[in-house]
């Protein structure tokens, strides 16, 4: 198999902090449920999960955070009744592999036990034609003849962050089909786990154990003879439209078994290659890169919601219960792009998310501080889109107490974020179903909220948005952030083009929604504030304020204020915070402006801005680095942005990453990153951009580069586009629909369906 697309290791390394990182990198999912890439004999100890989307627990008082299911992938073996695991047993050769065309992982293991060897052959992959559905070939060669008892079946401890989120478990053997039933705790919803085996040894002693959650299968082996049997287990719970989860689960594996392995492989595959062709991003003369690339591609399609599901991608996608499962601004700003550009159907479901989350929006700004009208979107969003971020959101690890930090109250550019995103749909695709859907309720409701959150300052007869938090979170409660008062601005801006857009195409649904959400007597108040809302402008030097008076702060370098942490995962930012009197920034801010609203600004501004803030910016959010990388591409610093691009790929492969914030554990995928990345390749290197009249490239191939590939969507019509030196090829699919027009490096050209075009 070629190296580009796989990773994979050939040792087992047992040590707890590295079986964690395993678990992210070999990661399996399919928009319905993750699977960590643990081993099929791990437990909860080696964090073991397979995360739940959409479903959500709380226990007490602790943090309410996604469901994990009991796992049906579980099998662990003796010989000579000796227990064979990779933590106990002598391991004489481990590998493990993530094919990334079809999301399979497979693992080898040759252990020494009892004086005999037994190698142990796995793969598993969680189907992408059928989403409840888990799959699992396991093979097992013993070198002499050896007493081998396999147990395998549905393991009941459940790995939890906070929590025993499962309540009533019950274990039923229905006719061979192990079943395990439970409620959440909270709001008792139930979930079934359904197990089945296809097992085909011959002589063999097979039985379900007492407590019905584990056949036992007792077998002599023959030296050199491969026993292989196939595991199929569904996970269904209230939130699938099923009269009974149970009968669901149950039917879902009988039929799975009946297909047989090579049939589901085969269903599953085709998914794969159809998403491929949408979205692979080739890069020719740099491998590094493009597996880096792939994999940060990969990430994002096996998270990437299942159609209908209106669920959106938690910050730590499905790799576990981190960051409470919430689903934050990373998905619009920095997900959204890629489904945009490549997958609209999955751009959808993340849409339908906000308009199912309203009223979850409608209940924060309402009740948080002085209470607010419209929609204020939870910071980290759940399934109800109450917000989940607490007042008190990090521990600090010098005090052991929890830092009041204003995440949840003050982080108020979350609800333009999603009016953009929603808007951008509607531009790109032309598809107006989404605002009938309550795509556009979402948007006025937004603008609603930054009107009654605005200051209107009659001095200098302009509005201004106080005490909020901008994307730099280490500077709470600040004034006029350049980033938040540019979002709440495009924010009227786009309530303005809804309205005017509904108003001639739809006058109908326009009437009804102004009366449902009684809004006719303020939408003149959009339109005003669009035109006097304080937008910070660059000083004489260029640079614009992060926000007011930012400029007065202490300039001390990164180094310095790092120099004098008492505690190496001391938060810096929120009260007393070490970065809180300086200019030191955690995550790209106005920078993330100026990439945001690239039109808005010259190359120059963004250069001297990129200058003046790139020294001050820790970096500290994997958010970050693909901002900076993508404004360097404008202003051509290639060298800088891929740099910072390649550090922004890596971030999953690679899993260097900080693993604790204060005393929080945040071990986990970082899916914004990996859309991040994807942006800078196709929007910074290949120069893309679109609107509602073109799709626009102005392709900065990167020196090393001998050509960058990648495919787009465009008004629903499909183009690939090939950039090498000096020439740019667009591909549109014969069975295109329209034409469209592209601009490429100034020069307009026609895309007609089937018509390859060629620039030089
Ligand atoms: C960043 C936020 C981000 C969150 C989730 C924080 O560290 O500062 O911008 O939304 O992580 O990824």
């Amino acid at each position: 198999m070629n190296t580009l697309w796989k990773v994979s290791a050939d040792s087992f390394v047992n040590e707890k902090e590295s079986i964690m990182r395993m678990g992210n990198v070999y990661q399996i999912a399919n928009g319905y449920m993750g699977y960590r890439g643990t081993l099929d004999e791990f437990g909860p100890d080696e964090l073991v999960g397979i995360t739940i989307a959409g479903i959500f627990d709380r226990v007490g008082d602790s943090w309410r955070e996604p469901v994990n299911a009991p796992n049906g992938g579980y099998t662990k073996l003796t010989v000579d009744n000796n227990d064979v695991s990779a933590l106990t047993t002598s391991v004489k050769s481990h590998t493990q592999n993530l094919q990334l065309e079809n999301a399979l992982f497979n693992r080898e293991t040759t252990y020494e036990v009892a004086g005999k060897t037994i190698v142990v052959n796995s793969s598993r992959f969680l189907s992408a034609d059928t989403p409840n559905l888990g799959v699992i070939k396991y093979s097992l060669t013993t070198d002499k003849a050896a007493k081998v008892m396999i147990n395998t079946g549905i393991d009941c401890n459940i790995w939890d962050l906070n929590g025993k989120h499962l309540v009533n478990l019950r274990l039923e053997n229905r006719d061979n089909v192990l079943l395990v039933h439970a409620e959440t705790n909270e709001l008792g919803k139930r979930v079934a786990v359904a197990e089945m085996i296809d097992i085909d040894f011959g002589k063999c002693k097979h039985e379900i154990a007492d407590n019905k959650n584990l056949h036992t299968i007792e077998l002599e082996t023959e030296a050199g003879t491969t026993y292989t049997f196939y595991k199929y287990f569904a996970v269904f719970t209230e939130n699938d439209t099923v009269a009974s989860v149970n009968d669901a689960a149950i039917k879902n594996v009988t039929e799975a078994k009946l297909a047989g392995y090579e049939k589901c492989l085969n269903d599953h595959n085709a998914q794969w290659t159809k998403k491929w062709q949408y979205c692979d991003v080739e890069i020719d003369g740099d491998d590094e890169a493009q597996q880096a690339l792939r994999y940060s591609i990969f990430q994002l399609l096996i998270v990437a919601p299942v159609n209908g599901s209106a669920n959106s991608i938690p910050a730590r996608a499905l790799s576990g219960q981190v960051y409470k499962g919430a689903i934050f601004w990373d998905t619009e700003m920095f997900m959204f792009p890629f489904f945009l550009y490549t997958y609209p159907e999955k751009a959808v479901e993340l849409m339908r998310y906000r308009i199912k989350t309203l009223d979850g929006a409608r209940r924060k700004a309402k009740t948080e501080g002085v209470g607010f009208e419209g929609a204020f979107y939870a910071w980290e969003s759940q399934d109800d889109g109450d917000d989940a971020c607490t007042y008190f959101n990090i521990g600090d690890p010098n005090t052991g107490r929890d830092l009041r930090t204003h995440f949840r109250d003050k982080q108020v550019h979350i609800s333009g974020d999603v009016a953009i995103a929603m808007w951008e749909y509607f531009k790109l695709t032309e598809d107006d179903t989404l605002l009938l859907e309550g795509g556009a309720e979402v948007i006025l409701e937004c603008a609603r909220f930054y009107f009654s959150y605005a200051y209107y300052n009659t001095n200098k007869n302009r509005y201004e948005i106080l005490d909020v938090i901008g994307p730099d979170e280490y500077h709470e409660r600040v004034n006029n952030n350049a980033f938040t008062n540019m979002v709440a601005k495009a924010t009227f801006e786009i309530a303005n083009k809804t309205v005017n857009y509904l108003k001639h195409k739809h006058p109908d649904a326009f009437k009804t929604l102004i009366q449902k959400i009684n809004i006719s007597g303020e939408l003149h108040r959009f339109v005003e504030a669009e035109k006097l809302i304080y937008i910070p402008e660059p000083n004489n030097e260029g640079v614009i304020e992060q926000f007011d008076a930012y400029f007065k702060l202490k300039d001390t370098s990164i180094k310095e204020l790092k120099a004098t942490m008492i505690h190496p995962n001391e938060y810096l930012g929120a009260g007393q915070g070490l970065a809180v009197p300086t200019k030191v920034i955690k995550q790209a801010d106005v920078v993330m402006m100026l990439n945001m609203f690239k039109t808005r600004y010259s190359k120059e501004i963004k250069k001297v801005n990129w200058q003046y803030y790139e020294p001050r910016t820790e970096h500290g959010s994997s958010l970050s680095a693909c901002a900076y990388a993508m404004v360097a591409t404008e202003f051509g610093d290639l060298d800088f942005a891929y740099e910072y691009f390649l550090k922004t790929a890596k971030i999953d492969i690679e899993a260097k990453y900080k693993v604790y914030v204060g005393t929080i554990f945040m071990g986990g995928s970082h899916p914004a990153a990996n859309g991040g990345a994807w942006m800078t390749a196709v929007f910074g290197f290949g120069g893309v951009s679109a609107d509602e009249n073109q799709v626009t490239i102005n392709p900065r191939l990167y020196t090393k580069w001998n050509k960058l590939q990648f495919n787009l969507v465009y008004k629903g019509d499909r183009f690939t586009v090939k950039i090498t030196r000096g020439a740019v090829e667009i591909l549109p699919l014969t069975m295109n629909k329209n034409s469209h027009t592209f601009i490429v490096s100034g020069q307009s050209v026609v895309c007609a369906p089937g018509n390859v075009v060629f620039i030089k």
